[in-house]
């Protein structure tokens, strides 16, 4: 399609305005790496959750990319949870914001031009317990005196002898507590990325360095997440992994070099990376989309297996509304930076009310019908650097109304599971829905 003069115009930035945002730009980054290294106090992080029931809880989470033709607001006010056990599907075309949504819950959003720039992402965390001084506090073995008190047992030197966890490493007093991980400085989120969330990504192939063997990239892992974890051990946690995730020569790959096995086998290798430390949540960025189908199902089948055991959750981002189909519990999609509409799965897939899902679900081919040409939701998504006001689908949206072109509209509580955030369930300020009816038919 030919770009008018006025869209040319719209676009374009003089030489003098480009150098004009890049200087606004780097004071803001210089902000907020300061922010980000400074020695916060636990208080400054630590809060509390709004529902119990929930290990992650995003509230209204903005993260930026400042660049030279202006900052680019990838995730534009997001605000979901996922619960305790559950597994949810973030969906929404190429560029809404999902990776940057995993990535800003990891903490390993680009920087320095990457930066969440405010909201929270409440998370359900066991914290190591610290001393005056800073430092862990480990477990020790104890034993019982002639008078049946616990005191420690000491070893041939007379050294107390530190308590081993289930995973073979140092034993360390806990303690649960709700951390706001956007707050966090970068030292302190290191001791929750790979133990409490850890996250598999797109590509495996990227994902994995080429000149290292499996089993030197695994043990690495383990090292680095079981502190106290001795040689013996860690290895055979790695090789207990590749067992767990379906890799029929578990000591063979793990003296493999990645490019010696086919993509589904290094996802699985990825999985098994993922899974060493017993994460609480795990983050699946596209786990599924560089494999073929039937690898695909059986990656998809492992993810829900290994959620059982692990008694853990899932965030499965994925542009695939099939795999969320079959996956989530609950779901959310994304457009443009925000959440346009959450609800379980059934919500979602039977009774979609965004315009947006309406036409993803539309634009999903089936075997049941056959058609010339699949539906394709016409038009672009709107430049991420100059948003507009009203509602980001209104120029895509063949339901739009009077009221679109009004601020943005805020979410509708259709049902108690379902939300949306479009005028035609309601005045879009967070009432419950005034067009139940219409909603639900
Ligand atoms: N490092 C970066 N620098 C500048 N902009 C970025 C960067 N990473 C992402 N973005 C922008 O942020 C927006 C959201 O990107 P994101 O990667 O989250 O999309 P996505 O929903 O994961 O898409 P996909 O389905 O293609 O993976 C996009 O407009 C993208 O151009
Ligand atoms: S608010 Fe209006 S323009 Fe936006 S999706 Fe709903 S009907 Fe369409
Ligand atoms: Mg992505």
């Amino acid at each position: 399609m030919a770009e008018n003069k006025s869209d040319k115009k719209q676009h374009y930035i003089s030489h003098k305005e480009s150098r004009q945002i890049a200087k606004e730009n780097s004071k803001a980054i210089r902000r907020f790496e300061r922010a980000k290294k400074r020695k916060a106090r636990p208080e400054e992080y630590l809060t509390e959750m709004k529902d119990e029931n929930n290990i992650v809880e995003f509230d209204d989470l903005h993260t930026y990319f400042f660049s030279d033709a202006g900052t680019v607001k990838a995730v534009n006010g997001v605000t979901f949870s996922v619960p305790a056990g559950s597994t949810v599907g973030v969906v929404g075309e190429s560029g809404c914001g999902k990776s940057v949504t995993s990535l800003s819950l990891m903490r390993l959003v680009q920087a320095p031009s990457g930066q969440i720039v405010s909201g929270s992402i409440r998370f359900r965390a066991d914290m190591f317990k610290r001393d005056s001084r800073g430092r862990k506090i480990p477990v020790y073995e104890t034993e019982k005196d002639e008078n049946g008190n616990d005191i420690p047992k000491l070893d041939e030197h007379g050294k107390k002898i530190v308590k081993k966890n289930e995973l073979g490493g140092t034993m360390y007093e806990m303690e649960r507590q709700v951390v706001d991980i956007a707050k966090m400085p970068t030292d302190a989120m290191r001791t929750i990325r790979g133990r409490e969330i850890s996250m598999i990504f797109q590509e495996p192939m990227t994902s994995l360095n080429p000149v290292f063997t499996i089993g030197n990239q695994l043990d690495e892992v383990g090292r680095l997440h079981i502190q106290g974890i001795s040689k013996e051990r860690v290895k055979a946690r790695s090789i207990e992994m590749l067992k767990l995730v379906g890799i029929a020569d578990p000591e063979g790959v793990y003296k493999k070099y990645p490019h010696e096995l086919s993509g589904g086998m290094r996802q699985r290798v990825m999985i098994a990376i993922a899974l060493l430390c017993n994460p609480k949540l795990i983050v699946a960025d596209e786990p599924t989309t560089a494999l073929d189908v039937t690898i695909q199902a059986q990656i998809l089948d492992l993810l829900r297996e290994i959620k059982g055991k692990i008694n853990g959750s899932i965030m499965l981002i994925t542009h695939d509304l099939g795999v969320v189909a079959e996956m989530a519990d609950y779901v959310v999609v994304m457009y443009a930076g925000k959440v346009i509409e959450m609800g379980t799965a059934e919500d979602i897939f039977d009774r979609p009310l965004h315009p947006y899902t309406i036409g993803l679900q539309k634009s999903k081919p089936t075997v049941d019908q056959v058609t010339d040409e699949l539906y394709c939701i016409p038009g672009f998504v709107p430049n991420p650097i100059n948003m507009p006001d009203y509602c980001y689908f209104r120029d895509r949206c063949d339901r739009c109304m009077q009221k679109c072109s009004g601020e943005y509209p805020g979410y509708v509580q259709v049902t108690p599971t379902h939300k949306v955030a479009c005028y035609l369930y309601g005045n879009g300020d967070d009432r419950e829905a005034e067009g139940k009816e219409e909603a639900n038919g």
